[in-house]
């Protein structure tokens, strides 16, 4: 049985100082990694939470990121072209890796070039397998969000299920988001590839998070995706004022 990870809640007033808190972690946690790795493996989240944070890391205001060592990988996409209005890929090009020396080669998007988006899903399985030989070990941080439903990366309560879950030997699959969701098609990374990452770190902002982060955070409702996220060490969670329930 593997063991828990450990848990932290951070508070923080507003989603800036959140985002400082983030990039100032996780660039110290990059600082100590990667001398005895020489890489470091992140998970991008999509959404509109990180890009403050991500804006922080392209400014490398918590100090100098080693960017030919960091590779970027995404948690989670829309399948739509990686120059519309509503991918993740544009969203942090525009924010972080249009402004940092990183190396292309560095940079593993999912694709959604491929007609097909199961098409894509392989090619990106097939990604991951390159610098990951075990799903059980994959990267050094994943950030994520949370929905107001409990969702987190594109894992809904509607499509991963407590069954699916226990079947799902995927590293990367499709999903059909629920109507409710902008863009339909999505393509995630599964729990046991987002459970394989070291540290697992929320970015959690704005009132309409209080009901679904107080459901994860104290009663670890299994049917929320977000409450199944359980990395190797470290759970953290960066909350703002409006998102914790104590505020409530
Ligand atoms: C996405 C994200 C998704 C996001 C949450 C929170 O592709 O949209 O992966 O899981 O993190 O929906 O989104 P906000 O940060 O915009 O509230």
């Amino acid at each position: 049985m593997p063991s828990l990870p450990s848990t932290t809640v951070r508070h923080h007033p507003t989603l800036d100082a959140l985002s400082q808190a983030v990039a100032q972690d996780l660039t110290t946690d990059i600082q100590q990694t990667v001398p005895s790795q020489d890489r470091y493996t992140l998970a991008l989240a999509g959404g509109s939470t990180p890009q403050r944070l991500y804006e922080l890391l392209a400014e490398e205001a918590a100090g100098p990121l080693p960017w030919a060592q960091i590779h970027l990988f995404w948690g989670d996409e829309r399948f739509v072209p990686h120059d519309h209005p509503k991918s993740n890929v544009r969203m942090v090009a525009h924010a972080l890796t249009s402004h940092v020396p990183i190396p292309d080669a560095n940079i593993h998007p999912i694709p959604t070039q491929p007609a097909r988006p199961e098409a894509a899903a392989v090619a990106y399985t097939e990604t991951l397998q390159d610098y990951f030989s075990d799903r059980s070990a994959t990267f050094d941080t994943v950030l994520l969000g949370l929905g107001a439903d409990g969702h987190t990366a594109s894992l809904f309560p509607e499509t991963d299920t407590p069954e699916g879950r226990r079947t799902d030997d995927a590293w990367v699959r499709v999903v059909n988001a629920p109507p409710r969701h902008n863009v339909s098609t999505r393509l995630t990374c599964t729990l046991p590839t987002l459970n394989g990452a070291r540290r697992a770190a929320f970015l959690v902002a704005g009132e309409r998070k209080r009901d679904s982060l107080a459901a994860v955070l104290n009663q670890n409702d299994s049917r929320l995706p977000a409450a199944q996220i359980k990395p190797r060490e470290s759970l953290l969670w960066y909350v703002d004022d409006a998102a914790h329930p104590s505020s409530a």
